[in-house]
């Protein structure tokens, strides 16, 4: 209702397409180019800190972004006890004070823009668009989850309690800050467990909301991989658990809470899924041509939206593949720290094997593969030439691949129903594209698809927060959507009602 969102406005991020603006930003980019950066447990009390790792830029290994401290299982009940001396004080601020802080919070990240981009594409191997859509949406998250507690919670909520939030890297600062953002909002103490890939942007976004006056207590940092995040999951503390990553690792998560003695804590799980996107012979082919291209491999396709099996009617089949051969020849792969790059790096080279192993098993498998070229300076990271992969069959895949790989079907007009069957056959139902100018062809496929978020003669990336809610079913999450007004709700519970005489 325009009540709760009248006042409310999306960040505006930068505009790359301003030549001043892309001449500012790459003279902070080249001033913070060799800048290394520092993480560790953000736990008060704690005495032992660890001797650091390094953390490298996935783009090339030879640039040390900076060094983490991790966190051992034993400093997790020192973190809990934390929390429980924070909680009363943070319950009893008022939702309007909390949401000031998450909105001063915003402020300083968008004050802050040029550096953290700079981070973000050394850390994440993100590209400069990508970067700013990512601090972008961190902001946008403080923002609506601060109004939202404003406009919804009042004395007949309470908050439920110590709520562990666990995020990946590939939104190393959106999902992160936007889980935190969420819970601190309904009035929880928070412990947040950074993906290890990506601690350094995490922990200048715990530091900004400290600043922006939110208690030590309240928000505290873990550094570190599974076992820390097993180890809170596992305190017998949690209230709640906001997870966003692999669906196996949610079902590892979803096994242990059932194991807690008393009530299950709360769990929002956000996890992968194996996208597709149907185009019939009425669609645009251009159109398509620009939305297929950035749904699979915009991020390096490392998106839970991306799209991962483009399902094309026969008849237009040829042409369009030829289309998408020819536009993705023409985009840069490379090292993000030039501008100019389209595609950057897989996060890991254990990812990089295993995208390499799938697209050489489906070779072997007879599938036609097709692959774009890279640019000359990846030898020193983690790159794969973003691939097209011609399937007989959705089965032919197995599980989500997690890179610039796409998978394309071909189908004949009578088997639409058969196609849309196998989609939902996946078990995952994460985000789904269609693109047609038949109006039957819509009402028809959107009303069997079995998907979170569907897009409809566009891209199936880039969900804004508090425009489209975003969360998907099945295999991919639990719901409530993230960005959505159902959110807060799971994280407060109501005051139980007094009724005296
Ligand atoms: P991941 O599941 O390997 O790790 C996610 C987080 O869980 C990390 O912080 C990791 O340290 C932690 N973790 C690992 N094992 C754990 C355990 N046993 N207990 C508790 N925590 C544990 O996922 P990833 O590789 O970081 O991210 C990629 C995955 O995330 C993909 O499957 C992608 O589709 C999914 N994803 C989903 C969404 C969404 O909104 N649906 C958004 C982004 C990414
Ligand atoms: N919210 C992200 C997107 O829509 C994952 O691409």
């Amino acid at each position: 209702p325009a009540r709760l969102y009248g006042q409310r406005r999306n960040s505006s991020g930068l505009d790359l397409a301003s030549e001043s603006v892309l001449a500012a930003l790459s003279r902070v980019l080249q001033a913070s180019a060799g800048r290394e950066w520092r993480a560790g447990p953000m736990v008060p009390g704690l005495s032992v800190i660890r001797p650091p790792q390094d953390v490298r830029n996935p783009a090339d290994r030879r640039d040390l972004v900076g060094q983490v401290s991790l966190t051992l299982e034993r400093d997790v009940p020192l973190a809990f006890a934390n929390a429980a001396r924070a909680a009363a004080g943070w319950r009893e601020t008022p939702p309007a004070q909390r949401a000031a802080m998450l909105k001063r919070a915003a402020d300083l990240l968008e004050g802050q823009i040029g550096v953290l981009i700079g981070l973000v594409i050394r850390e994440a191997g993100k590209s400069a668009a990508n970067a700013v859509a990512e601090i972008r949406e961190a902001v946008d998250f403080l923002r609506y989850y601060a109004d939202q507690a404003r406009a919804t919670l009042n004395e007949a909520h309470t908050p439920i309690g110590p709520v562990v939030c666990i995020s990946p890297w590939n939104f190393p600062l959106a999902i992160f800050v936007g889980q935190i953002a969420a819970a601190l909002a309904a009035g929880n103490p928070v412990l947040a467990k950074p993906a290890e890939e990506t601690p350094l942007i995490a922990a200048q976004a715990v530091s900004i909301l400290h600043q922006a006056g939110v208690p030590l207590g309240a928000l505290q940092m873990l550094t570190g991989a599974g076992e820390i995040g097993a180890a809170l999951v596992a305190h017998p503390d949690v209230a709640g658990v906001l997870f966003t990553g692999s669906t196996q690792v949610a079902k590892l998560i979803q096994r242990e809470l059932a194991r807690h003695d008393g009530p299950p804590p709360v769990l929002i799980a956000e996890t992968g899924g194996q996208n597709a996107m149907i185009v019939d012979s009425s669609a645009l082919a251009e159109q398509v041509t620009g939305d297929v291209l950035s749904s699979a491999f915009d991020s390096a396709g490392q998106r839970c939206s991306a799209l991962r099996i483009l399902c094309l009617q026969e008849d237009i089949a040829g042409r369009q593949l030829a289309m998408l051969k020819g536009a993705l020849g023409e985009l840069r792969v490379g090292n993000p720290d030039r501008l100019s790059t389209d595609i950057g790096p897989v996060i890991t080279d254990e990812a990089r094997t295993a995208i390499a192993v799938h697209i050489e098993r489906l070779r072997a498998d007879g599938c036609k593969v097709w692959q774009a070229p890279l640019g000359e300076e990846t030898g020193h990271g983690s790159f794969i030439a973003p691939t097209i992969i011609e399937i007989d069959d959705i089965a032919q895949i197995g599980g989500e691949v997690f890179g610039p790989v796409l998978h394309v079907l071909r189908y004949a007009r009578g088997d639409l129903g058969a196609v849309v069957k196998a989609i939902n056959g996946t078990g995952y139902g994460l985000t789904f594209g269609l693109h047609t100018r038949l109006d039957e062809t819509i009402a028809e496929v959107t009303g069997a698809i079995a998907a979170g978020n569907i897009y409809v003669n566009r891209n199936t990336i880039g969900a804004v927060v508090g425009v489209q809610p975003f969360g998907g079913r099945g295999l991919s999450g639990t719901g409530p959507k993230a960005g959505g007004p159902l959110y807060l709700g799971r994280l407060v519970r109501a005051r139980p009602a007094l009724d005296l005489p």
